[in-house]
């Protein structure tokens, strides 16, 4: 079975990050390459990593008017990613043209997943900025509205999984950060979950940074957390 994890390579250190890929391939479902990597090394830097033959998840959150975030989209296809991350809060119209332009990429096109609330915000900075009610809500809302404007799925908290997995039915990417296996820290991260836990609530795919890449050996963190699925 393919892994389900992709190693968040969050880091701008280009050679670091080769390193890290080369050394993972094989060991992990493939990498995530975010906006502090794609920003300072953009496509050239993507392609060092690509060129490894491991599917990449480029995290770019994309947010704008629809005709914008289509030609955004159209501007990456060439690097070929795996997954692409839009703002749900967009609209369906700004969605719907991002699943649009990257269908025109036929059988080999990018999934556009969504994100919608981030988990950075807690209830009095969504009234701030005039979204007030329940977080939950929201997040259901946006995934639903994704789903329903052709998106393929959403990166939703640990936490969501279960009740997205209900809502949106079993042809839904979920992409879950937030992810601690046992043996590891949680650093920053204040709510998290086993990789077999959140698969077993119904995540497609995990990502996963420090536990594998801050370990003193990323494969053996990797070949760890294999090991616990197929227990
Ligand atoms: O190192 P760690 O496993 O915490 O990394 C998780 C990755 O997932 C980071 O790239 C982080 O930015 C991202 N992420 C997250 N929580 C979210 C969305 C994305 O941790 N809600």
């Amino acid at each position: 079975m393919t892994s389900p994890v992709f190693c968040a390579l969050d880091t701008k250190d280009l050679d670091h990050a080769e390193r890290l890929a080369e050394s993972l391939l094989g060991h992990v479902g493939g990498v995530k390459l975010g906006l502090e990597f794609f920003l300072a090394h953009g496509a050239e830097g993507y392609r060092r990593i690509a060129k490894l033959g491991m599917p990449i998840f480029l995290d770019v959150k994309l947010h704008d008017i629809p005709n914008t975030v289509a030609g955004a989209v159209a501007s990456l296809l060439p690097l070929r990613p795996a997954f692409i991350t839009i703002h749900a809060a967009g609209g369906a119209a700004m969605m719907r043209a991002a699943a649009d332009s990257a269908a025109k990429a036929g059988a080999d096109r990018p999934k556009i997943l969504a994100v919608t609330v981030l988990t950075s915000l807690d209830a009095k900075d969504l009234a701030a900025v005039g979204q007030d009610g329940d977080a939950a809500r929201q997040v259901a809302r946006l995934a639903r509205l994704a789903k329903d404007s052709g998106v393929d799925g959403a990166v939703c908290s640990p936490e969501e999984v279960a009740v997205l997995r209900a809502e949106l039915g079993k042809d839904f990417t979920l992409m879950v950060p937030g992810i601690r296996p046992t043996w590891a820290s949680a650093g920053d991260q204040k709510r998290v979950m086993t990789p077999r836990e959140a698969m077993r609530l119904g995540a497609t795919h995990l990502v996963i940074g420090r536990p594998i890449t801050g370990a003193d050996s990323p494969v053996d963190a990797a070949e760890r957390i294999a090991a616990e699925f197929s227990d």
